[in-house]
């Protein structure tokens, strides 16, 4: 048995360990998914008018943003079946608490993010061809109220998502910097 894997062992000596590959390849995928939405987001509203370029942008965000749904949905569907390890011995409860109610809302948001963006688009009346290829569903009505309502809900839960994330990563950081318990490593197994 890996040692260095093994992060706690119970009373019943059933050895604990790490996050598994998928654990690991699923947090990262919709990491990486999320900081290109995120900045694309960002990149494409900040261009003038309506020019060809930004309507691509706009396509390609709304398609990537439907692919990290797929993703998030299928990651909380493996996560619900497998539990995760416990925090590394000698954290403070507290932590334990705050880490696991940040991943909570993480778990929440990569879901409801997207979510808002597709609704703000019906809303919109603008419909999500994606890849170019297959017309979702519109599924809700367009009008003035929605759209102005889920455009302003899209936004701030994204600047909600994005706070959370640079203190879960601080938090991760810390834990690998100051405390040295091996916690980042956990999701990065090439610290080991
Ligand atoms: C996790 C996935 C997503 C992330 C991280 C994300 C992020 C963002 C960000 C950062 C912005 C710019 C906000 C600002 O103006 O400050 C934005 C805008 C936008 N997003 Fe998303 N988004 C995601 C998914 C989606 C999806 C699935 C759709 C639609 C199918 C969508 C549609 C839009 C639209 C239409 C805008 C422009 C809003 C405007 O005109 O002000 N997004 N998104
Ligand atoms: C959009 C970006 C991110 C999202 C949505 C996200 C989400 C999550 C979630 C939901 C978990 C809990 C996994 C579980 O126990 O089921 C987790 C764990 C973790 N994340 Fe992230 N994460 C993001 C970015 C990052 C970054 C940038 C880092 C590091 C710099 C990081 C480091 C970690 C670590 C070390 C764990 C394991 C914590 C532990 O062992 O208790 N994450 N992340």
């Amino acid at each position: 048995m890996n040692s260095t894997k093994v992060l706690h062992t119970t009373a019943a000596t059933t050895p604990v360990t790490g996050y598994t590959a998928t654990a690991i390849g699923l947090h990262w995928l919709i990491a990486l998914g999320i900081f290109t939405a995120f900045g694309l987001g960002l990149y494409m509203t900040s261009i003038h008018g309506f020019t060809p370029t930004k309507l691509k942008l706009f396509s390609w965000h709304k398609w990537l943003g439907v692919t990290i749904f797929a993703v998030a949905v299928l990651r909380v569907l493996w996560r619900a079946t497998h539990a995760a390890p416990p925090v590394a011995p000698g954290t403070p409860a507290w932590q334990a608490r705050a880490a696991a109610g940040a991943h909570h809302l993480l778990y929440v948001l990569i879901l409801v993010v997207p979510i808002t963006g597709y609704l703000y688009s019906c809303a919109a009346g603008v419909p999500v061809v994606y890849l170019g290829l297959w017309k979702l569903p519109m599924l809700i009505e367009p009008g003035d109220t929605a759209k102005a309502v889920l455009q302003a809900t899209h936004i701030w839960l994204n600047y909600t998502m994005a706070a959370i994330v640079v203190v879960h990563a601080l938090a991760a950081i810390k834990h690998q910097v100051i405390d040295r318990d091996g916690t980042l490593a956990r999701m990065l197994p090439f610290l080991r």
